[in-house]
Parts: C-alpha cells; structure tokens; sequence
C-alpha cells in the first residue's frame, strides 16, 4: 500500500472546495503523493488542510514542490525572515494591531475586494497557499468562487460576446479603489508594476476548461469598449460569478492550510474588525507557467 492511500477527501462544497486528511506537510511528497494531491487540487480548485503547524520554512518548502515562488510587489508585507512570505495580517511583525490610519493596513484591507492574486503581471500567479496563523472566529472568513461555473452559467449569446474580449489590468487600480489610499502621498512601496492586457476568458493549461478571468481589483477596463459599456459588462460579470451557488465560504481554524488555483478561481476575505481582532495569515504564492490562454488559440 503507498503512502496516499491514506488520504481522505472530503468536499466542503458541492462545485469548489476539499478537505484533505492523513498527509503531514511538512514531509517532502514523494511523487505519487504529488501527483494525487495535484489532481485533487485540479479538480477541487481549492484544497483545506486542517492541523498543519509549518514554520515558514516547511511552508516555502510544500509550496516550492508545486513550482517557483513569487516574491510580492508591496516592498511591506513581506516577511524581514524570508522573502517569499508574504504576509496578510493587521498585526505587525512585532505583534501590535496595525492601525487602521496606516497605509500597511488599507493595502491589506483591499483583500476584502473580490481579486486573484497577482493579476497585475504579464503572468499571473498559478495558485497561493496560505497559512492561518492567528485566525478569527467572526468575520475575516474567505470566500472562494468557482469561476469555471461562473463562465458555464453565462447564457450563449454573452460567452460568444466575451469570448475575445482582453482586459488592462493595473496594480494602480488596486490602490484607486481604496478612498483613503488614493488620497495619501504616500501609498506605500511597491515595485514598479505597468499595467498588463488578460483575456476576459481563459483556457486553463492543465484541464483545458474554460473559466471567467475576473480580478475586480485589478480590472481597469475593456480593450476597445467606450468606459461605461466596460464597467458595466465587468459590473454584471462580477455580480453573476460571485452569486452564492459558485461560491465557498471558508470558515478558519487556527493551522489550516488552503491552497487554490488563481486561474480558475477568485477570492476575498469577509470583513471583520480589525481593529480589535487579530489576523495572522502568511502566503506563499506561485508564479505562473504561462500567460493566460485566450479562447483565439485554440
Ligand atoms: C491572499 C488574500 C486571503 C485571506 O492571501 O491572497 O487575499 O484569507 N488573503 O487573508
Ligand atoms: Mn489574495
């Protein structure tokens, strides 16, 4: 009997989202355990791990068996320890609330907002595992949608509408959505990020399905569509593929580890009060094999 037989899946939901039991983590994954828990990732799009206690190090570890990690934009939130972590947290490294007036905190608090992760580069990431570290019992949840379903729900008409559409996407625009950072001088630090174009419909490079690109944080507009014709197609896209159906709410426990797949999902953290709770998550995120696949090459 090998070592994956041990596994068990359980689904939290019926379209996205599995919980897997009987692998430690923190031991390198000999390659059929990879390959089964690859699968289950492609087919689940969003895998839960319960009662992982990784240091960082294990973290970067399990996470680099799945591909080279990114090292974020936002010179802040990484890790002083290690730079491939990034952290998502309203606590500083030093262990104090970050207050809601600092720009570290309203950069952060922009994950409330529907996104994938980093869909401001030319290639956007293949999927992120995050660590709950310190996690909250109300609010501060994370819902992932299943943007596969989201494209297939669309009636014919608007897939063949949306088929070839391409979008500009604009790590700037991430700022401009929150009232008080747009308003600072200083916005925070970032590496220089010029805006990039994605297919508003993309081809997964594993399944061969196809699925919604939304990142509504990073989505300025539609190439070649008059500015409120755009907002409103993105406006409605948004709104049907965050429609409950698609959606699962995953509840924290503190050493869940979740892992998802930032090409055929979106996610966004439930708001919580961050001001007298405290939220510790660190990331790790995977870089992309390839840029997104428009529907025209096939
Ligand atoms: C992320 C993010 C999710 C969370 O790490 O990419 O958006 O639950 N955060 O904090
Ligand atoms: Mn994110």
């Amino acid at each position: 009997m090998s070592l994956h037989n041990s596994i068990s899946v359980r689904k939290r939901h019926p379209l996205i989202g599995a919980e897997l039991t009987g692998v430690d983590l923190r031991c390198p994954l000999d390659n059929n355990l990879f390959e089964r828990i690859h699968s289950l990732w492609m087919e689940n799009l969003v895998l839960v791990f319960p009662n992982q206690s990784l240091n960082d190090e294990q973290h970067i570890k399990f996470g680099s068996q799945f591909g080279e990690l990114e090292v974020h934009p936002s010179l802040a939130h990484r890790s002083s320890k290690n730079r491939e972590i990034y952290r998502v947290s309203n606590v500083d490294e030093s262990g104090n609330i970050i207050q809601s007036s600092e720009t570290a905190w309203q950069y952060i608090n922009l994950s409330w907002l529907w996104h994938t992760d980093s869909s401001f580069r030319n290639i956007p990431s293949k999927g992120s595992i995050l660590h709950g570290i310190e996690t909250t019992k109300e609010g501060g949840h994370t819902l992932f949608a299943n943007m596969y379903e989201a494209y297939e729900g669309l009636n014919t008409s608007i897939k063949k509408q949306i088929d070839s559409l391409h979008v500009i996407h604009d790590h700037d625009f991430i700022i401009k959505q929150s009232r008080d950072l747009s308003k600072k001088r200083d916005k925070g630090s970032y590496e220089n990020l010029p805006p990039v174009r994605h297919p508003l419909v993309q081809i997964h490079p594993v399944t061969g399905r196809r699925s919604l690109f939304l990142s509504p944080h990073t989505m300025d507009y539609i190439v070649g569509m008059e500015s409120n014709e755009s907002r409103n197609l993105l406006d409605e896209l948004i709104h049907h593929a965050t429609s409950e159906k698609f959606v699962y709410k995953h509840t924290w426990e503190n050493d869940d580890i979740v892992m998802w797949d930032n090409r055929c999902t979106m996610h966004a953290v439930e708001p919580f009060d961050n001001t007298s709770v405290r939220r510790i998550m660190h990331r790790v995120t995977l870089i992309g094999d390839n840029q997104p696949i428009s529907t025209e090459s096939t």
